[in-house]
């Protein structure tokens, strides 16, 4: 059994689907802690550790789960804290094997202290370069993400950061897209869409989350734009409550879809491991990563998540491995850091019997 779960961890991983703050450990969720009351200044009750992660076998609906964001936004509010988080966000993946990172993050402000958003996203990316000046072993790249309850012109301020630090990007951590997520049962998808094509035409990539729950209104919408991945794709079967044409047109255009099995199971919005729609798109053979969306709030690290598929649906070593290796040509990144990956999953192929 242990060497079963060292095979996860020894396992080179792609994360797609990180929310920065949904990322925080437990063990830095006390840095935290500590760090406001060492400020002794704080205008808000502290969060105990354990309000902002769902153990194992609980659960929580999916509006309990938009809560525990805002007990943790109030922990991470200047710049030294999104520093120390990133920081550590990034090692813990690199220590449980992932060698390439999209992290996402929604750009914030805080009048109380002076951050701007710019002063937000230096701070992401001071501290994923001092997680880099260690030992760590991973590329990581940024996406910038709009909540769906934002206006338009946050939105499109969002893109027109983005652009920006696309074109500007230190060489450590380039910015290479945008993100939508938020409360699915929230926001105005249509007043979005025009910043969301303008991100398009800037040629950012677009990772959207399609389907959390059954919108068929907002599905369209979204699909409609061709995003470059898709996040979760929940409701998007005819069995599920969404349509055949949804299935098709993400077919045809080969988008691939993220999967977060605990996230959706924590928040309730499939029934149960069986049940997750992995099974029906690696059945079929389309594009599809295993994620965490929030390793620290559904506390589950990318290891677990591999190991828990594998158990759900019967993978062999190999067949995990190829599953893993197939999330490269997902990445938002270069063909050159594309075949440097494929050679790194090369070495650590596994030996054909399990
Ligand atoms: P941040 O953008 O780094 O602050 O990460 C937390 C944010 O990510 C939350 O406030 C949500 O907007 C978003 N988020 C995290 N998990 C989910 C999810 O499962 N569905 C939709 N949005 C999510
Ligand atoms: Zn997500």
């Amino acid at each position: 059994m242990e060497a079963k779960q060292s095979f996860y961890r020894k396992l080179p991983k792609v994360e797609l689907h990180a929310h920065l703050n949904g990322s925080i450990s437990q063990s830095t969720i006390y840095k935290l802690i500590k760090y406001h009351k060492d400020k002794n200044k704080t205008d808000f009750v502290l969060p105990e550790a354990w309000q902002v992660s769902i153990a194992k076998g609980e659960q929580r609906s999916l509006e309990d789960c938009f809560d525990i964001f805002k007990l943790i936004h109030k922990l991470v509010d200047d710049t030294n804290a999104v520093k120390m988080v990133t920081r550590d966000v990034v090692q813990e993946f690199a220590e449980d094997g992932v060698r390439y990172l999209e992290i996402r993050t929604t750009p914030r402000a805080n009048t109380q202290n002076g951050m701007s958003k710019t002063a937000y996203i230096d701070a992401v990316l001071a501290g994923v370069g001092e997680a880099l000046s260690g030992d760590s072993d991973i590329i990581v790249k940024l996406l910038l993400s709009i909540d769906r309850r934002q206006s338009f012109q946050d939105a499109i301020n969002t893109v027109e950061l983005a652009s920006q630090y696309r074109d500007k990007s230190p060489p450590h951590c380039s910015v290479v897209g945008v993100d939508l997520s938020g409360d699915p049962s929230a926001g105005d998808i249509p007043e979005l869409v025009p910043a969301l094509t303008q991100a398009k035409k800037n040629g950012l990539k677009l990772a959207l989350h399609v389907a959390e729950i059954v919108n068929n209104k907002d599905t369209e919408s979204l699909l409609a734009l061709l995003p470059d991945r898709i996040g979760h794709g929940t409701y998007l079967l005819p069995s599920k409550g969404g349509c055949q044409q949804f299935v098709d047109m993400v077919q045809q255009h080969k988008i691939p879809i993220e999967m977060c099995l605990t996230s959706n199971v924590k928040g309730r919005t499939v029934a149960g491991y069986l049940d997750h729609h992995f099974k029906y798109w690696y059945d079929a053979n389309h594009p599809i990563s295993v994620c965490t969306d929030d390793k620290g709030v559904f506390a589950s690290d990318l290891s677990d998540e591999y190991s828990i598929v594998a158990q759900t649906f019967g993978l062999s070593n190999e067949e995990v491995w190829t599953l893993s290796e197939a999330a490269i040509d997902q990445c938002f990144a270069s063909d050159t850091t594309k075949q440097q990956l494929k050679r790194i999953w090369k070495d650590n192929k596994p030996c054909s019997s399990n």
